[in-house]
């Protein structure tokens, strides 16, 4: 036995590996294709920035930049974070390059955050996610939306609901802020122990906590929607209608304010009915209207949302929802008994003609090939020996048939053919 010791993932994070595999090639390119319909492109940027970029795009207050960062000096001395999410990045991959507006850009990408990890909640998960800059019509945000109901219908969820909030522009939000802050300081005693400080440095914070001391103290004073003026209100009514339009059905939630500082107007998120109460967001976004600002650029509005993979699969497990995404099967597993290694051509016949193949290799005996073609889960089995080969023949075998020895014998030259009519029946 060795003495080396495994070294392990780091606790939060996880490998995939085959098939489950599978459904996360499925949920990407199904989002991959969405993306593509409703016109955006895909944007890659570094996994780490330089910490500026996300403590002014999510804000150096917000719970993420306070205690989930990774944050690292690299050997150069400079001060680095890894990713905690995708929309700051690509903000600052707009400012920098400055593409022609409206510019629709989509992602699929690891995020990082020290979270205490739990099912649904982990250090290292994974978004698709879309932003949209150039533009603060709310057919944008219709389209958005939308885009993302379509992508959970698609993938067979029933169980999602979305609810949406406008917070205002900053002129809005900040009248409603100073109003709650008067509120919480008045009622700083009734707040759930983590709060009872917390408020003064961001007081919407308390809004997203679940405690019934918070929800009873914010329940009552000062509420988000009367804070709006004339224009969000219009706009925020534009978008809801707009989603009517589509029979996007929604909810209004006048407590969702989302955790990063960038969000003005629209902010939704897509909950899940069959998860757990505190894990069951499978996808968030809304408007950051002076984001490209804040990272150095001109005005400029921008949307989007992003959704979480592993609790997309949760959603879809929790569902029951079997179907999977893409099928990665194996159509033909060679076995070859010639002794000199006649599955490579084969295989680069199968190959080319577009056939998912495999082999065994070691030049192992017959009956341990035939194993690992059963395992393989292949649909047939082509099988060259010596006979065969010297009769210019291969025997094709049906790995799935019930009858006993479900196989025949073809011309080496007609095997392309004769698979492609028997496994695209
Ligand atoms: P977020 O709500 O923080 O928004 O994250 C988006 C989604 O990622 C969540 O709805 C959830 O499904 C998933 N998620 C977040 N944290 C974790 C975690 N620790 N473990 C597993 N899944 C997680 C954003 O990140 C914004 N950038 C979305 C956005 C795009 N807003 C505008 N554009």
């Amino acid at each position: 036995m060795s003495e080396v010791p495994i070294l392990r993932a780091p606790v939060g994070t996880h490998d995939v590996l085959g098939p489950e595999s599978a459904r996360w090639e499925g949920l990407i390119a199904t989002f991959a294709q969405f993306a593509y319909r409703y016109g955006f492109s895909l944007v890659l940027t570094p996994l780490f920035e330089d910490v500026g970029v996300f403590n002014r795009g999510i804000g150096e207050d917000s719970d993420v930049a306070t205690k989930e960062m990774y944050v690292f000096e690299d050997r150069g001395g400079r001060h680095y974070a890894l990713r905690p999410e995708g929309t700051a990045s690509v903000v600052r991959a707009f400012v920098q390059h400055q593409p022609v507006t409206p510019w629709k850009a989509w992602y699929v990408t690891p995020a990082f955050r020290y979270e205490r990890p739990q099912s649904g909640r982990y250090r290292q998960h994974h978004q698709l996610g879309v932003e949209a800059l150039g533009t603060d019509d709310p057919a944008l945000d219709v389209e958005v939306i939308a885009l993302a109901w379509r992508f959970f219908q698609s993938l067979g969820l029933t169980r999602v609901r979305l609810v949406i909030n406008s917070m205002g522009h900053d002129e809005c939000r900040g009248r409603y802020v100073a109003a709650l802050r008067a509120h919480l300081e008045a009622n700083a005693s009734r707040l759930c122990d983590e709060h009872r400080e917390v408020w003064r440095r961001n007081p919407l914070r308390l809004l997203d906590c679940k405690r019934d001391e918070c929800v009873a103290v914010t329940g009552v004073g000062p509420q988000l929607p009367d804070y709006l003026c004339d224009d969000c209100r219009a706009h925020f009514a534009q978008v809801t209608e707009g989603l009517v339009q589509l029979g996007v059905p929604w909810t209004r939630d006048p407590r969702l304010v989302r955790g990063f500082d960038y969000y003005t107007r629209t902010t939704f998120e897509f909950v899940a009915d069959a998860l757990d109460g505190a894990q069951n967001a499978i996808g968030g976004g809304g408007r950051y209207d002076g984001l490209v600002e804040r990272l150095g650029g001109p005005a400029t509005s921008g949307i989007g949302f992003a959704s979480g993979v592993e609790r997309l699969l949760l959603a879809l497990g929790a569902e029951g929802v079997t179907t999977s995404l893409v099928r990665r099967e194996l159509d033909v597993f060679v076995v070859d008994t010639t002794g000199h290694d006649a599955a490579t051509t084969l295989l680069d016949d199968l190959r080319g003609a577009g056939f998912a193949s495999d082999r065994a290799y070691d030049g192992r005996s017959m009956k341990a090939q035939m194993r690992v073609a059963d395992r393989s889960g292949a649909r047939v089995a082509v099988l060259v020996g010596p006979r065969e080969e010297s009769a210019g023949q291969v025997t094709i075998r049906d790995l799935r048939s019930e009858e006993s020895v479900p196989q025949h014998l073809v011309a080496r030259h007609d095997l392309v053919a004769t698979l492609t009519r028997l496994l695209t029946k």
